[in-house]
């Protein structure tokens, strides 16, 4: 019987390198994108590799959270794994982002991924070996951001929104993590590394490929690790 993984933000970037990933290890994928439009054409484009699925969820809007959930309980009756990739950089620094793109950074790469892990309880509860994992960022690491921080991104200005909003993700990983650890569904943080994708406005270093490794690593992997935080090498960074 094979995993039932769901992928958010998936219809490109690294999340879409992810599901090919996990078709190519045989596990059934929801692909999930906020763009209906963008969403079917990745799942086309995936076809062939296996069985492949498109929900809608923008992480912005609750709506869309129970309607694909619903439909993943219909076809198969629980998740064994939620991957929550779906993320975006957003401009401003702590001096002067704009109080709407801070709420929008929060809504998208923080507070939509805690309510979709929350409403998910229930379908990953019935799986026998669930797993859930954030793509976090190294931005969400204090270290990151010691000495002024933001080396590589936005021209050395520090992302201040979302740099808060992967801190955010990495606390919602430590609780989700001991809070789930008797019922032995397993929360990892990951980051990517540093990818040539959108997010990095197209400065990263390493292919989207590369940066799916410790996705479908965290995704398939039946280690008993959990409440951690693995670099894209499979070390573990501190928080
Ligand atoms: N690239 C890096 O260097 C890097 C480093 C560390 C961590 N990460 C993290 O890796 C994850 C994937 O990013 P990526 O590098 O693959 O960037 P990407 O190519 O821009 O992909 C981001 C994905 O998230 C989706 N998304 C954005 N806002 C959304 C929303 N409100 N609801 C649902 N989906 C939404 C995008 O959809 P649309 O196509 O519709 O915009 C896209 O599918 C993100 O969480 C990012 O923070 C990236």
């Amino acid at each position: 019987m094979s995993d039932i993984v769901l992928v958010t933000g998936a219809n490109t970037g690294i999340g879409l390198e992810a599901v090919r990933g996990l078709l190519r290890k045989g596990r059934t994928v929801y692909l999930a994108a906020r763009d209906t439009a963008k969403g079917e054409a990745a799942v086309a484009e995936l076809a062939a590799e296996g069985d492949v699925r498109f929900v809608r969820i923008d992480t912005t809007d609750e709506a869309t959270f129970q309607p694909a959930l619903d439909r993943i309980e219909a076809d198969h009756g629980r998740l064994d794994v939620l991957v929550n990739n779906a993320g975006a950089a957003f401009p401003g620094n702590v001096l002067d982002i704009e109080p709407d793109v801070l709420r929008l950074c929060l809504e998208t790469n923080l507070h939509g991924p805690v309510r979709l892990t929350q409403l998910a309880l229930p379908l990953l509860r019935k799986s026998d070996n669930a797993r859930i994992v954030m793509v976090s960022s190294g931005a969400g690491r204090f270290a990151f951001f010691e000495g002024g921080g933001g080396r590589k991104v936005l021209s050395g200005k520090p992302p201040y929104g979302y740099g808060l909003s992967k801190a955010g993700m990495n606390v919602a990983t430590a609780l989700f993590a001991g809070a789930l650890k008797d019922e032995g569904i397993r929360v990892n943080a990951c980051n990517p590394g540093y990818v040539n994708s959108l997010v990095s406005r197209f400065q990263g270093t390493r292919t989207t490929a590369e940066g799916a490794e410790i996705i479908i690593d965290l995704a398939t992997t039946d280690s008993p690790a959990t409440g951690k935080f693995f670099e894209y090498d499979g070390s573990e960074l501190s928080w």
